[in-house]
């Protein structure tokens, strides 16, 4: 079993994937965390702005290495968003994401991946595929007090502009933009909590199997 969950950034498709990995037993990829990771190690080293040097972490990345500390700063997730226009970088992802999907590990009969491009070009024959939206005002919101139960310092205004940005930056990208694919569910989930999220992807998944 494959599903493939996309969707801008703060949509829900990290809650969703979570549940749907649970209930079917799959193992979950979130490949924002691959560009996160590779960001952050771009980050540290003397030329951040080098495509050669993300090209050569990205083609070093393990599964190991996917370690969600200190990701999820939105500095972290716009540098992503940059170092992600890279056709190489994304090339040399496409096959980390496809062996995850092809062999999911810890002995799961499949998988779940969420991210931009899951149904459109990393695993364009997923039997399920889902895309996870809601306004960029309602997305900022979700994010500005998810970093607020965090203890972080947050401001409304600035999450938002940088949502927006980030949007802009993954829908016009040349390799792999931000689109759903033909055959996906699309899901708005402004007025809806994770729980009616979640038995929405539920009933479209059951209609399918
Ligand atoms: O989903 P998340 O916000 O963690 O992703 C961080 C960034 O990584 C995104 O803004 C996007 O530019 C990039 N990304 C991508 N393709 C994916 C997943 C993430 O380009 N499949």
């Amino acid at each position: 079993m494959l599903i493939a969950v996309d969707g801008p950034a703060a949509a829900g498709k990290g809650t969703l994937s979570r549940r749907l990995a649970e209930h079917f037993n799959l193992a979950r990829l979130d490949t924002g965390l691959i560009y996160r990771t590779v960001a952050k190690k771009v980050l540290e080293t003397k030329d951040p702005e080098n495509n050669k040097i993300a090209i050569e972490i990205a083609q070093f990345l393990s599964l190991n290495d996917l370690d969600t500390n200190g990701l999820r700063d939105e500095a972290i997730g716009t540098a992503a968003s940059k170092i992600s226009a890279i056709p190489e970088v994304r090339k040399t992802l496409l096959n980390f994401q496809r062996n995850f999907a092809k062999n999911p590990p810890n002995g799961k009969v499949g998988a779940v991946l969420d991210g931009r491009d899951i149904g459109t070009v990393v695993c364009p024959k997923a039997e399920f595929k889902l895309f996870i939206t809601a306004s960029s005002k309602i997305r900022a919101e979700r994010r500005f007090k998810e970093l607020q139960d965090r203890g972080k310092e947050a401001i409304r205004s600035a999450i938002l502009r940088d949502i927006i940005d980030r949007d802009e930056r993954d829908s016009i990208r040349s390799v792999s933009p931000l689109l759903p694919a033909r055959d996906a569910q699309i899901l708005d989930t402004s007025k809806l909590d994770p729980d009616a999220v979640f038995n929405l992807a539920l009933n479209f998944i059951s209609l399918k199997i």
